[in-house]
């Protein structure tokens, strides 16, 4: 007579045992590196909320690039922060600005690297918002959805031109996969795959990177554009949107808040989903282990495996490269 088996002990006996029936495994080539771009030369000024994590020059971005291809990390997503910023935002389409002159660079000395170019104007506008203000028909001022589509599309058109393999819109605005991609495809960049951050919420744990590229909001928040984190039905839409707009890849952002939705969009969608483990996620963790207050190679492990497991094939954090130290180390 067979009995179900009551030890489930029996196969946490050994590290080769655990190992055998473990379910989720990350591997280097599932981590994105997020990387942020200034102009200059040898340039590297440190993010005091972000310990580890710089603005660098387009040469030292080049040098991070080569050293997470040789920790197995195949990804990097650019951020650009411009000398000069404008209503429009218009630095970010600048062919010499140093987004594009990263991917050139990057395309250059490491072509078998993944190049994917974050597509928003928050880093470009002086009033810090993800598209230019007007007033809308009940006289409040707001993003003006429309009016920033095309400037996306542009932006994503430049950076692909430059080389980047993977245009990734973070902005919020509605209908900006489809101006997207018919903006790249009008410009023979049929090729160009589009992750969209589909499902973004409107976060406390973006601040971190907010000093990171200089893209505060001057005046009011981002809730009028990006998702309040009380939703998941809105989640599904969001994704399916998007899906049906033609993105090749979808987002969830941040990620720890938000397994839950992680798990939501991979049920409902069968594209290629990332998750986002953002600067303040990164912040809370680097604040515990300098206090020694936590072990940061387990946690970082137990963190990024939590957001796998939850169903994201892909992960964008700043610890790309230690974390993919750290499973070869254990291999
Ligand atoms: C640009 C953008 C943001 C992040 C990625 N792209 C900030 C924001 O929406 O304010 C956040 C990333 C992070 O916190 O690590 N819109």
């Amino acid at each position: 007579m067979a009995f179900p088996s009551d030890r489930p002990r029996r196969l946490r006996r050994t590290a080769a045992l655990r190992s055998m029936v473990r379910e989720t495994r990350i591997q280097p080539s599932d981590l994105i590196l997020p990387l942020f771009a200034v102009s200059g030369r040898g340039v590297r000024k440190p993010i005091g909320s972000m310990p580890g994590v710089a603005q660098l020059s387009v040469d030292l971005i080049v040098e991070e690039t080569k050293t997470a291809r040789a920790a197995g990390v195949r990804s990097v997503i650019l951020f650009g922060i411009p000398d000069h910023k404008d209503a429009q935002g218009t630095g970010a389409w600048d062919p010499n600005g140093p987004v594009c002159t990263a991917f050139r660079a990057i395309k250059d000395a490491a072509p078998d690297v993944v190049a994917i170019a974050d597509v928003c104007l928050c880093e470009y506008t002086d009033h810090g918002h993800c598209g230019p203000l007007a007033r809308d028909a009940r006289g409040q001022v707001a993003v003006a959805n429309d009016q920033t589509l095309p400037l996306l599309a542009r932006a994503a058109v430049a950076y692909a031109q430059s080389g980047a393999d993977v245009v990734a819109p973070s902005d919020m605005m509605d209908g900006r996969v489809a101006a997207i991609r018919k903006g790249l495809d009008e410009h023979g960049l049929t090729e160009t795959a589009i992750l969209s951050y589909a499902v973004k919420y409107a976060s406390a744990f973006y601040g971190p990177f907010r000093e990171a590229a200089e893209s505060a909001p001057k005046e009011g928040d981002r809730r009028g554009y990006q998702m309040d984190p009380a939703n998941v039905r809105e989640a599904r839409r969001e994704a399916l949107l998007d899906f049906q707009e033609g993105a090749d890849m979808l987002m969830v952002k941040p990620a720890l808040p938000y397994l839950d939705v992680i798990a939501e969009v991979r049920r409902v969608s069968d594209l290629p989903l990332a998750a986002y483990n953002v600067s303040g996620e990164y912040a809370m963790l680097k604040a515990a282990a300098q206090n020694g207050w936590i072990d940061e190679r387990r946690a970082l492990l137990e963190v990024l495996t939590g957001i796998k497991r939850a169903g994201a094939d892909l992960i964008l954090t700043y610890s790309a490269v230690d974390a993919a130290r750290s499973l070869s180390d254990l291999a």
